[in-house]
């Protein structure tokens, strides 16, 4: 064996070791990773369209991150803020209270998983408003954890064989504007309230959940006026209205959050992925007098906001603050989006090219119709990583190639990463 194992070598000692439920996108092993791009243990160079899945938006390894991480392992590596706690899990609330949309009084608390996000916002809401029935959409991605995965809707690979599920979640149609006829935002909230009332009664729900954009689904981006109608029915309900912000939070669809392009004001946020820069964090921050309903102990857990992982975080916000990584979203989404409306106009075959910011797919049909084409999504997303780019799918029918760079990353390797995907498209 050589001193540095193969990704072959590699792919031998997992496939005897790790669990076959835990699988990857590409079979290549990573050596190292900095801004927009990854080495693999072989040597080969990869432009990173994925960012861990919307994680790195401050880049790899970040410089920022590097040295205020390397800074708090010297000084103390863990306490738990339940039995002692420290400045920087508060200084990540701070920061979460400012950051969010929506001037009221507010409070928050960390967690270690997006899942684990989510799963504490069901508790805060049904604790405040004293109900149980969630509301998730179509298409929605929550997480892997019992309660998240009934409020995810994708069965293959996310739900399949776990079941039973957590009771008390109901699932309304999404505003897909391409896949539902073209309702407006009005009608498409006003088809999800109707069933909600009819089918849950309003004064049952504790909490109307959504992505402002779904990631997992499909980088669906809701008709205007759908989320604001939902948020609105929501309040006046007595609902919380809980947007998960963990794919689209931190600069990543060119705004701190993606609730304010569309002016909404969340009564709870959760947020994870690009708010550790790289290191696992999440948290939920909103409405003081729903967070504040919860009895002291309620919430909580060993690891919520370790001092490393909140270290990693405040130097990822100094980071986003400082280069502006919102408006860094919106030039990537000025270079990317022509390029991708351009390969979808001379290909019958894209459906579709949507999202925000630096969150944007392409989704794929069979020419002349909207049929999905799983197939040849799966295909291009092979030839991307056999030319070293890396690239996600996504979407409730696999048919929908999504792009999340990082959004420190370089113009050559965007040009670069672009072209990867023309050819691959056009193979
Ligand atoms: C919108 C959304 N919510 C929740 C989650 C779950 O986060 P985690 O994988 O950190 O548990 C994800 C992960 O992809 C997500 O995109």
């Amino acid at each position: 064996m050589s001193p540095v194992p193969t990704s072959e070598e590699l792919g031998k000692r997992r496939s005897i070791a790790v669990a076959r439920g835990v699988s990857s996108v590409v079979s290549s092993y990573v050596d190292t990773a900095s801004g927009g791009g990854l080495r693999d243990v072989d040597g080969r160079e990869w432009i990173d369209f994925a960012s861990g899945i919307a994680v790195t938006n401050v880049g790899n390894a970040a410089p920022r991150v590097v040295e205020a991480v390397r800074a708090q392992v010297e000084r103390f590596t863990h306490t738990c803020f339940m039995v002692a706690p420290y400045e920087s899990y508060v200084a990540v609330c701070e920061q979460l209270i400012d950051l969010t949309p929506g001037e009221f009084e507010k409070r928050a608390a960390l967690f270690n998983s997006g899942a684990e996000a989510v799963e504490n916002a069901v508790k805060i809401a049904r604790h405040a408003t004293g109900r149980q029935a969630v509301v998730a959409f179509d298409h929605a991605y929550h997480g892997r954890t019992n309660l998240t995965m009934a409020m995810t809707a994708k069965a293959m690979p996310y739900k399949y064989g776990f079941g039973p599920f957590a009771p008390e979640v109901y699932r309304v149609p999404m505003s897909y504007p391409l896949r539902d006829g073209g309702l407006s935002g009005a009608e498409a909230a006003a088809r999800a309230i109707d069933m909600i009332e009819k089918q849950i009664g309003a004064g049952n729900v504790a909490a109307v959940l959504i992505e402002p954009i779904q990631g997992e689904g499909g980088f669906v981006v809701p008709a205007p006026g759908f989320l604001p109608a939902v948020a609105g029915w929501a309040r006046g309900a007595g609902a919380a209205f809980v947007a998960d912000e963990i794919q689209t939070g931190f600069c990543r669809t060119g705004a701190w959050f993606a609730s304010e392009h569309e002016g909404i004001e969340p009564d709870l946020v959760t947020t994870a992925k690009g708010m550790g820069g790289g290191l696992p964090i999440a948290g939920v921050v909103g409405r003081a007098e729903l967070m504040d309903a919860v009895h002291a102990g309620g919430l909580g857990g060993t690891y919520g906001g370790n001092p490393v992982a909140c270290a990693a975080s405040l130097a990822a916000i100094e980071t986003m603050r400082e280069l502006d990584l919102a408006g860094a979203a919106q030039a990537i989404e000025a270079r990317m989006r022509p390029v991708l409306a351009g390969l979808a106009a001379a290909d019958p075959g894209i459906a579709e090219v949507r999202g925000r910011g630096a969150m944007l797919a392409i989704e794929l049909v069979r020419p002349g119709t909207i049929d999905p084409d799983p197939v040849r999504t799966s295909a291009v997303a092979h030839a991307c990583h056999a030319a070293g780019l890396l690239v996600l799918t996504c979407g409730t029918y696999g048919n929908v190639l999504r792009f999340l760079p990082p959004l420190v990353i370089a113009e050559p390797e965007l040009t670069r990463g672009l072209e990867v995907l023309e050819r691959a498209l056009q193979a």
